[in-house]
């Protein structure tokens, strides 16, 4: 039989490195805690029109990247979620939480979005979001408490020399008013842009400004700046921001050609990008949505927030050589010298376990020898070790991995000074 591979872009996280991801969502999760947001999960599939119509038609996730699933018996167009905003913003207009009194609604989210993109370093097919959404406050505060989120993040993960690029994308008012310049200087240089930006000229201007290609970038160096068009009020938004930020020590610089690459942005937008990480340096994204709560059909209502990938983190933790304290190691393994001993053993474990010991046992019928292998194998800090004698007297012998030190204690009294000494390491 041929055997049938993972799936493009998707990986497995296999035991021993699964500890790093449980290590970081539970970061996440205690970071989101003291931020005082508070868990949403809504479903991976929602239907097609929401991203369509949250995202947007013209963006490179809604024309290219959904996986759209259906079943036969069924004519709903659904899609497997590209991202987690437009979801969370479905829910918050579901669940008519503009209508709560604890205003805003601050929520996070930590789970796998889907895109097909080609499969890179750092990019993938199904990667893991963690994002926190805060909805129904416009103050200038709060954006830069989702920015600092993000960086603290980071920063806790021992992470280094990462900045924050800083743009303000305006209203759409200040947007219109910028369109007519921009489109202008865009159409003197039109036919020696790309493809990709020729085509985003009358869709989305904007774009053109973010593209990577160095010749459109050349060609567009002069053009019209969105924050030369930013209304009064847009622009002390901005520098609100800004000063908020200043007062947290958390550096940015304002790059006014940051784009995201997600229509429903308005006012604040960031990413936040680290020196190298192989072709993919942005670890972070996010920014305001003032007006997608009333695209989707809700009050008209603001909000900002963020996306970042565990995947991009994770790369860029090993690229910076930074060690997370995960340890993978077992509490306590019981070693079985005489196979009249196994069913002691097999209670000693379950006594351990219900102790709160993490607690194993051979199960292959080794020798001695190949038992303590196993416990080194497994990281065990402490060996048990039940032979004839410890039987005979009601003991069991205590070996400390880490110093070979042994010591005889009574048997019912193992789990207790076990307990006790793990508490004493912690
Ligand atoms: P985004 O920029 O599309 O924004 O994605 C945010 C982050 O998700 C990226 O910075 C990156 O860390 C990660 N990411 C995106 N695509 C991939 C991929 N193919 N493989 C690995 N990681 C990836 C959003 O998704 C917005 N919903 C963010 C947001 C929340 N804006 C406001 N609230």
């Amino acid at each position: 039989m041929t055997r049938i591979q993972i799936p493009r872009g998707t990986q497995d996280i296999m035991p021993g490195t699964v500890e790093l991801w449980q290590y970081v969502e539970a970061r996440a999760r205690d970071l989101s805690r003291r931020y005082n947001y508070q868990e949403i999960r809504t479903p991976l599939f929602e239907s097609t029109e929401l991203f369509q119509r949250g995202v947007g038609e013209t963006t490179d996730i809604v024309e290219k990247e959904m996986y759209s699933v259906s079943n036969p018996r069924s004519d709903d167009a659904l899609t497997l979620r590209p991202e987690g905003t437009a979801g969370v913003v479905r829910a918050y207009v579901e669940h008519k939480l503009y209508g709560q009194p604890n205003q805003p609604v601050k929520v996070y989210y930590l789970g796998p979005m889907f895109r097909h993109e080609r499969p890179q370093a750092g990019r993938y097919r199904q990667f893991v979001q963690f994002g926190v959404e805060a909805i129904g406050s416009s103050d200038p505060a709060i954006d830069a408490e989702v920015i600092a989120l993000a960086m603290r993040f980071y920063q806790e993960m021992g992470l280094t020399g990462l900045s924050v690029e800083l743009n303000s994308v305006g209203t759409l008012e200040d947007r219109a008013r910028h369109r007519e310049h921009l489109l202008a200087h865009l159409n003197g240089v039109r036919s020696e842009l790309c493809a990709d930006c020729q085509s985003r000229i009358d869709r989305n201007p904007l774009r053109v400004l973010d593209c990577k290609n160095e010749k459109c970038r050349t060609l567009t160096k002069d053009a019209p700046s969105i924050l030369d068009y930013l209304s009064d009020e847009s622009a002390a938004h901005f520098e609100a921001v800004k000063g908020y930020l200043s007062a947290l020590n958390i550096p940015y610089t304002v790059n006014p050609r940051l784009v995201r690459g997600l229509d429903y942005y308005t006012l604040t937008a960031f990413e936040i990008k680290m020196a190298e990480i192989g072709a993919v340096e942005t670890l972070c994204g996010g920014g305001r949505y003032n007006g997608l709560v009333a695209e989707l059909g809700g009050e008209d209502m603001p909000g900002i927030g963020f996306a970042l990938s565990i995947e991009r983190l994770l790369l860029a933790l090993a690229k910076q050589g930074v060690q997370l304290p995960v340890s993978g190691g077992i509490d306590c393994f019981v070693a079985i010298q005489t196979p009249d001993a196994k069913q002691e053993a097999f209670i000693l474990v379950d006594e351990l376990r219900r102790a709160g010991v993490s607690a194993d046992l051979d199960y292959l019928d080794r020798k001695m020898k190949a038992q303590f292998k196993q416990a080194d194998r497994l990281g065990a800090a402490y060996t048990a070790i039940i032979g004839e004698a410890e039987l005979a007297n009601g003991t069991v012998v205590l070996k400390e991995m880490a110093t070979g030190e042994q010591q005889e204690v009574k048997r019912d009294q193992v789990a207790a000074v076990l307990a006790e000494r793990l508490a004493a390491r912690a």
